[in-house]
């Protein structure tokens, strides 16, 4: 198959082109199109024939629900089966926006959306093309993020071809995405509403809407120290967001260069290419790290960009990459949390 890039401006959108995708959606096949958040990998949700279209070309598991992104609270009401008050209270601050809920769904969902739970994530999204797109297919669209299984989200359509040329007809190029990392994932139909994944509307700020917010264990451990059977999320027990490097998570204040050097020394003694990527602007000594980048401390901004060094650092053959980490609070626990599940190793 051969795979089209078509370039949309999301400042002025250029009607006829998406249309032309919609179409794509509405026959049951896949395109790859922009969010705020992520490029993401579409298909008619509710067309079970499509989806499953989607787990085969990203080699998903099929035990991993996919999100339905929608452009309006009619579509909502047409796969939700309740929706409670918190749910009304955060879609009227953050939607459209980057945030996800979850909630009971109705039957019309198909089960291989949802791997066979009997909820529903939902987001509405804010990108121009992404609403375009859900309104012009007339139809809700499930789409997770358009990359191959396990490997880092793509913020660029490069990316979503690095990993899909020749498996999808359409990707709709609108540049890079703006804030980098996946929306928030909160579950409402648990007692106390569940933070499953942060993102950039942060628990600080559900705290301000809801009474009560609990945070899953799933956010704050690495992928292979946790039980699994006993998650909701099935999709949570897999490394994600990986490089082919191994990531290294340094999460300690004290020696910092000395252990550092160590991790170094370990690698390179081996002939092995080690990236540095510093969030605290210091002077370092040591030149053993084939590559150091500053990545700033703003989390804003290390969303912006993390997921493409990886790529980055992966094309240009790298086997270790070494991080610092940012304090876990607002939007740095969503930074916490992807470099968590995307590590080999966390230095305490
Ligand atoms: O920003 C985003 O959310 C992007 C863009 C494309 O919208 N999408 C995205 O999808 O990140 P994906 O499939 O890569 O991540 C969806 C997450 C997974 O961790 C999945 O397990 C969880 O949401 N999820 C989906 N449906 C669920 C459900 N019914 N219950 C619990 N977790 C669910
Ligand atoms: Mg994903």
């Amino acid at each position: 198959m051969k795979t089209k890039v078509l370039r949309v401006d999301k400042s002025n959108i250029d009607r006829k082109k998406i249309l032309y995708a919609a179409k794509i959606i509405k026959k049951g096949n896949l395109v790859a199109f922009p969010t705020e958040t992520v490029y993401g990998l579409g298909a008619d949700a509710l067309n079970a024939k499509a989806v499953r279209k989607i787990f085969k070309v990203k080699k998903r598991p099929i035990d991993d629900p996919i999100i339905v992104h929608v452009h309006s609270m009619e579509q909502v009401n047409k796969i939700a089966k309740e929706i409670p008050e918190n749910a009304i209270k955060l879609m009227k601050k953050f939607w459209p926006g980057p945030l996800t809920l979850i909630l009971r769904k109705k039957k019309i969902v198909p089960n291989e959306v949802t791997a066979n739970l009997e909820t529903v994530a939902i987001r509405m999204p804010s990108h121009p093309v992404a609403n375009a797109l859900i309104k012009l297919s007339g139809t809700p669209i499930a789409a997770p993020s358009a990359n191959l299984f396990g490997r880092p989200s793509p913020t660029k359509a490069q990316h979503v071809k690095e990993d899909l040329n020749g498996k999808i007809p359409l990707i709709i190029d609108a540049g890079s995405t703006t804030i980098g990392l996946e929306s928030t994932v909160l579950d409402l139909t648990s007692k106390v509403p569940t933070l499953l994944r942060p993102g950039k509307i942060t628990l600080e700020d559900l705290k301000k809407v809801l009474r009560d917010v609990q945070i899953h264990p799933v956010v704050k451990v690495r992928t292979s120290k946790i039980n699994l059977k006993k998650f909701k999320s099935p999709g949570m027990k897999y490394r994600h967001y990986a490089p082919k490097a191994d990531v290294i998570l340094l999460e300690c204040n004290k020696n910092l260069d000395k252990r550092i050097d160590k991790i170094l020394k370990e690698y390179t003694k081996k002939g092995k290419k080690v990236a540095l990527l510093l969030t605290k602007r210091r002077k370092y000594k040591n030149r053993n790290a084939t590559m150091v980048k500053f990545l700033g401390n703003k989390p804003e901004i290390i969303a912006k960009k993390i997921f493409s060094i990886f790529r980055e650092l992966d094309r240009k053959a790298f086997d270790a990459i070494i991080v610092e980490g940012v304090e876990a609070k607002g939007f740095g626990l969503a930074i916490m949390n992807r470099l968590r599940k995307a590590s080999v190793k966390i230095v305490n």
